[in-house]
């Protein structure tokens, strides 16, 4: 989604908007823009369609200053054209904007306060500019201007404001969307997140929603829309520059991949003391335990996750979970049980759609856990608990590495509820030694490269779409399979209950259909996949089989190491992830950066 970088102060600005905005880039975006001011008669404003490199080739040595704003845009509102990609101007031209949100009475501000104004666009982020530059015209201040807009506005919004009049200062307001604050010496900084800023400083502080800051190169001054001064103090970022770049790797996908083995040891060491016992914050295992239902909430592949730990944690905390979409039920709550208690999954910690959930869960007195892999992020500050997943920044917009470590997240919170429960199944599963197990079981995946990549040229290489079928773990597997098949190769894939395809879908095998079957389960339910094979087969469909060991016959494709069972949807999953990024590569395609797709979706 869109990102936003700013600084003012004594530093090359061009420079650092620009690295900062190449740092944004894996959110997702389809143009770009930036904004340099040196002082009140030299400025520049400089916008592109497409890539920050097609930006980047737009601008010469004069455009210079101290002082920018620059903006990644993911469109919503009019298309990716220049006229709407941000900065967007005032109607003199002397207040530039970046924002990132969805302003949603943008339409009736439209009406109310700027008849006669011609704007350029079709966004509903250059009303706000407007509004700021009107105020201003009517005899407000610059700060009393943007203040009466901010309580104006409704919607979501990260706004960064620069008066071309006043190059010193950027005027900064948040609501829903993510903004950080950067602090430096002799200089200061805003962006969306950390990782854009993390080469100039590790010092940041949070803005909270319905705050402003006056942003100068000594200071960061917070208050509410009222001007009520906030005090806020700054922390120490844990990010490291190494872990942001992709080093020999020709995506950060297929690095983000092939670390998953040591996220699993990561989580060992977070989770379990050097004996094995659970050091999961009582906390959280006292508000599960006395939960009647487990609500898990999420989007896409987390979503996915929560339901490959679904009967992991039913069977080791003997409480049932429940799983929801969390853009339905924002709006739609269905009936909850007596004693609910929230799990939300987010890679991002940022997920609109999971943060109106939360909205509505802390509103109703529900307890809260967030698990996530970015500290201090919306869903973790404003959750009753966080549990972090510490897989180290993901920057493949498709997910990898966060969705195994979400499911080794929840097995740790699982025994440890189950223990305090006294449940065997719990107390007699070493989930350390097994976790460590499946550690080893992605090494030998990984191993496998050549083969898969082999395997998928002949199986994908020209095809619009395809199946990925399992029962049980197995089909939670194949949802989670297709969704990343279709979202960085583009070929129209669904993840099915293998019973479940002779009841309808089936009519849809032809000579060549690609059928992926992955079979992890006992003896019995491999029987009946291995059935619905045959029926595939027998309909013309190519099959690539992916088996765990012990299950696997000769003629198998693809071989996995057995796995504790609870713990087969992390092992079985690797092999999908290779299929899907060799694919997307074998087509010459944009592995990293699918089209349309965002990595942080900020907008519900
Ligand atoms: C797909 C993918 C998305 C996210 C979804 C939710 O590879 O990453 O489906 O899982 O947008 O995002 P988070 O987990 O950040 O809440």
């Amino acid at each position: 989604m869109c990102g936003i970088v700013g600084v003012v102060g004594n530093r090359n600005a061009t420079d650092i908007l620009m690295q900062g905005l190449e740092k944004l880039e894996y959110r997702g975006y389809d143009s770009a823009g930036i904004y340099v001011i040196d002082n009140p008669d030299n400025s520049r404003l400089i916008k592109s369609v497409g890539r920050i490199a097609d930006l980047r080739s737009k601008i010469g040595i004069d455009v210079a200053g101290a002082t920018g704003i620059g903006h990644t845009r993911w469109a919503t509102h009019g298309q990716a054209t220049e006229e709407n990609a941000h900065p967007h101007t005032s109607a003199t031209g002397r207040f530039i904007l970046v924002h990132n949100g969805v302003i949603e009475n943008y339409l009736q501000i439209k009406e109310d306060f700027l008849a006669g104004h011609d704007l350029k666009g079709q966004t509903d982020t250059e009303i706000a500019v407007h509004l700021v530059g009107q105020f201003v015209e009517d005899g407000l201040s610059v700060l009393e201007a943007f203040k009466k807009a901010l309580h104006i506005i409704e919607g979501s919004y990260a706004f960064a404001l620069i008066d071309s009049q006043d190059p010193e200062t950027i005027y900064v307001a948040k609501n829903k969307s993510p903004l950080l604050i950067g602090l430096g010496e002799g200089y200061n900084m805003v962006c969306s997140d950390a990782m854009a800023m993390i080469r100039e400083t590790s010092q940041f502080m949070e803005i909270h929603d319905k705050e402003l800051v006056i942003l100068t190169k000594d200071q960061a001054l917070v208050s509410d829309y009222d001007g009520h001064p906030i005090e806020r103090d700054s922390y120490t970022a844990e990010l490291d520059l190494s872990d942001i770049g992709k080093g020999t790797y020709p995506f950060y996908m297929l690095k983000e991949i092939d670390e998953q083995p040591t996220v699993m040891r990561k989580l060992i060491s977070t989770y379990a003391d050097e004996q094995g016992q659970m050091t999961v914050d009582p906390a959280i295992i006292k508000s599960v335990q006395e939960a009647d239902r487990i609500y898990i909430l999420a989007a896409g592949t987390s979503y996915n996750a929560g339901f490959a730990s679904k009967s992991m944690i039913e069977t080791l905390t003997d409480t049932p979970v429940e799983l929801g979409i969390a853009s339905e039920w924002g709006y739609n709550m269905p009936l909850l049980s007596k004693k609910p208690m929230f799990i939300l999954l987010s890679q991002s910690g940022e997920t609109a759609d999971s943060r109106q959930v939360l909205v509505k869960a802390n509103a109703m007195g529900i307890p809260s856990l967030t698990i996530t892999n970015v500290p201090g992020s919306t869903l973790s500050r404003e959750a009753s608990y966080t549990m972090l997943l510490h897989a180290g920044p993901e920057i493949a917009v498709a997910s990898t590495k966060a969705y195994t470590a979400q499911i080794a997240a929840l097995a740790f919170l699982s025994k440890a509820v189950g223990e305090a429960n006294g449940k065997k199944e719990a107390l007699d599963f070493d989930l350390v030694h097994e976790l460590s197990l499946v550690a080893q079981s992605i090494e030998a995946t990984l191993t496998e490269k050549d083969l898969i990549a082999d395997k998928v040229e002949k199986l994908l290489a020209t095809t619009r779409n395809a199946f990925y079928i399992g029962r049980g773990n197995d089909y939670y597997v194949a949802m989670e399979a297709s969704l990343k098949l279709k979202e960085i190769s583009y070929i129209q894939c669904e993840g099915f209950a293998a019973g479940e395809l002779k009841h309808g879908t089936i009519s849809l095998i032809e000579d060549d259909t690609p059928v992926l079957a992955l079979i992890s389960s006992s003896e019995v339910v491999a029987a009946h996949t291995r059935g619905n094979i045959q029926e595939v087969a027998a309909r013309g469909a190519n099959v690539l089989t992916v088996v765990e060991e012990g299950l696997h016959k000769e003629d198998d494709d693809i071989v996995v190491n057995q796995v504790h069972p609870y713990l087969s949807s992390i092992s079985m999953v690797i092999p999908t992830q290779l299929i899907a990024y060799y694919a997307s590569l074998q087509r010459g395609l944009d592995v990293d950066k699918p089209r349309n797709l965002a990595k942080a979706v900020t907008v519900e």
